[in-house]
């Protein structure tokens, strides 16, 4: 993208903003919470309670324990050993013994955490009488197989996609049958890997799994398919969508950050970026821009229409709010420190920033979290996951920051001794070759750095692409809200619709399995057919 180009399509837009900045002195404010990722790092415990779209998700749910086999696909490696994977259950509204089962395939951190911020599938489940399952991911949250040794090498080895989705599989089998829920169809939900998850679930137990809505996966950009540059240009897009002078001014202001720091000005950029201690090295310049990047990422990603606790605390349409800070201070570098702080000092507790407690780099450039479930994701992004984005000062608003698969090569091959298989995920999981799949949705909201590493157009009648204009990442799954777009509305119904249809359709389906036995008219065909096997 020319940003050039930029002054000539909004131009518009621009003269509005300015105008509406220039009378109105009080636009931009801070909101009340805790920094971004240090969020992870607590127990769930520690949140404030958890109180979403007018319930608690903690009365709603209860949080039990699986005994879940360590090693599915090795039988000599840990014999029959178990672990105690968590999920959280609720029979509220099921039907007991009819109703469908929901069960959410978890990603990458607490569990409770997606619980909280997936509240369209507590309103589907009392629309359709469904029991509603909501299961840990290993290796995150509380379902660590070794303990705090979960993330040593060999240990973490059995974190794998394959391990996790066959966790899932026989915790479905088992809670059908402990429940007596043999004949209650499954759909499966997720969120970004979380969807991955669910259509992956699809693929490879349909025996179990009667469709999946997979919201916000970036199925094809995680298996290599796609452009490097597609992550960071996208969020770039948000900020310009906003204005000009937006993306103008980040870049401006990356720009002087660079001049300071070709001067080694460092007690300089200590100051203007309120740093704890002075950056000593071109590594810690990398650090800062890294941890300033990662902000936009995060606020790219969370531009909800409302304020959210959803990995961090944001205000209502953070992109917003961020180019408002952008254009306001007295000057660019220390409207850039500002705008970081919508995301790291959201409390506006913090006295200084920590570069290097606050973001950590790893094997995923849009950010790994903090804390044990970092760790994992770091795994994650080292093996199956392709996460290879770059930033390049062209196509997006950011400094020059390239992670090739020779880098990550290099860095996973040190981190945790692996060399990771860019090929692997297309060819277990189908890669864009997905047609003679059935029953899932692919959402994805426009606002989304993430969508266009998914399924955008539908692939057949019951692989269904759905938009969402003015929605961030899976907006769907949260909660009904007073904000919400009439697209996100329209999305959620058309979702409806397609899993109470599923759920038909499974019913009769296994009425029909269960009424025919093996008949006799495909022993003769198979006689008469000219080819034997
Ligand atoms: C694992 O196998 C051993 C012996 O083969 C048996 O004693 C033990 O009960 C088994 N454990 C589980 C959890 O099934
Ligand atoms: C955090 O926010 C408070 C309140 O706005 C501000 O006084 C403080 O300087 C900010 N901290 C940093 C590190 O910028
Ligand atoms: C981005 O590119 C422009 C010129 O195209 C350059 O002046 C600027 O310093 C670059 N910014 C960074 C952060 O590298
Ligand atoms: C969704 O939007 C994308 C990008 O604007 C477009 O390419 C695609 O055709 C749209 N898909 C549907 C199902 O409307």
């Amino acid at each position: 993208m020319d940003h050039n180009m930029c002054h000539v399509r909004h131009a518009c837009a621009v003269v509005v903003m300015f105008s509406f900045i220039m009378s109105n002195p009080l636009v931009f404010f801070m909101v009340i919470g805790i920094g971004v990722h240090v969020l992870h790092a607590f127990p769930h415990t520690l949140l404030q309670p958890r109180k979403h779209d007018g319930f608690k998700t903690e009365e709603q749910f209860s949080e039990r324990y699986f005994r879940q086999t360590v090693d599915h696909f090795n039988f000599n490696s840990m014999g029959n050993g178990t672990f105690s994977q968590r999920y959280l259950i609720t029979d509220k509204y099921w039907m007991e013994g009819y109703g469908p089962i929901f069960f959410y395939t978890g990603n990458e951190g607490d569990i409770w955490e997606f619980a909280s911020n997936a509240g369209f599938i507590a309103e589907l489940a009392g629309q359709l009488r469904a029991l509603v399952i909501f299961a840990e991911h290993r290796y995150y949250g509380r379902s660590l197989p070794f303990g705090t040794d979960s993330f040593g090498v060999p240990q973490i080895g059995l974190l794998t996609v394959e391990q996790a989705l066959a966790d899932y599989a026989v915790m479905i089998r088992e809670l059908k049958q402990q429940l007596g829920a043999a004949d209650c169809p499954v759909i499966v939900f997720g969120g970004s890997y979380g969807g991955m998850l669910s259509v992956y679930m699809r693929l490879k137990y349909p025996n179990l799994v009667a469709g999946a809505l997979a919201a916000s996966a970036p199925v094809l950009s995680t298996a290599g398919l796609g452009d490097s540059a597609q992550f960071f240009r996208d969020v770039t897009a948000d900020f310009e969508s906003i204005a000009c002078e937006c993306t103008d001014a980040v870049r401006g202001a990356f720009h002087q950050l660079r001049e300071l720091a070709q001067h080694q000005e460092y007690s300089r950029i200590q100051t203007q970026f309120h740093l704890c201690k002075p950056p000593s090295s071109a590594e810690d310049i990398h650090q800062l821009n890294g941890m300033l990047r990662n902000a936009f990422t995060m606020m790219a990603m969370l531009d909800y229409p409302y304020s959210t606790h959803f990995m961090g605390n944001m205000p209502a349409n953070p992109v917003k709010v961020a180019c408002e800070t952008m254009l306001s201070g007295p000057d660019l570098l220390s409207s850039l420190r500002n705008t970081a702080g919508i995301v790291y000092n959201s409390t506006g507790l913090l006295s200084c920033f920590d570069l290097y407690s606050l973001f950590v780099e790893c094997a995923d450039p849009t950010g790994c979290g903090l804390g044990p479930d970092s760790l994992a994701w770091d795994y994650q992004a080292c093996t199956e996951i392709d996460l290879c984005y770059e930033s390049n000062n062209v196509t997006d608003m950011f400094p020059p920051m390239a992670f090739t698969q020779r880098d990550r090569q290099l860095y996973c091959a040190k981190r945790w001794a692996v060399v990771p298989r860019p090929d692997w995920l297309k060819t277990q999981f189908w890669g864009d070759a997905l047609s003679t799949a059935s029953n899932i949705i692919f959402s994805n909201g426009d606002l989304d750095p993430w969508a266009n590493g998914g399924v955008r157009k539908s692939l057949s009648s019951s692989l269904i692409a759905v938009n969402i204009s003015g929605g961030a990442h899976h907006l769907d799954l949260r909660g009904s809200n007073d904000a919400d777009p009439e697209s996100v509305i329209n999305a959620r119904k058309t979702e409806a619709d397609l899993i109470a249809q599923w759920v038909k359709m499974e019913r009769t389906r296994s009425q029909r399995s269960l009424k025919s036995t093996y008949s006799p008219k495909v022993s003769r065909l198979s006689k008469s057919a000219s080819w034997s096997i």
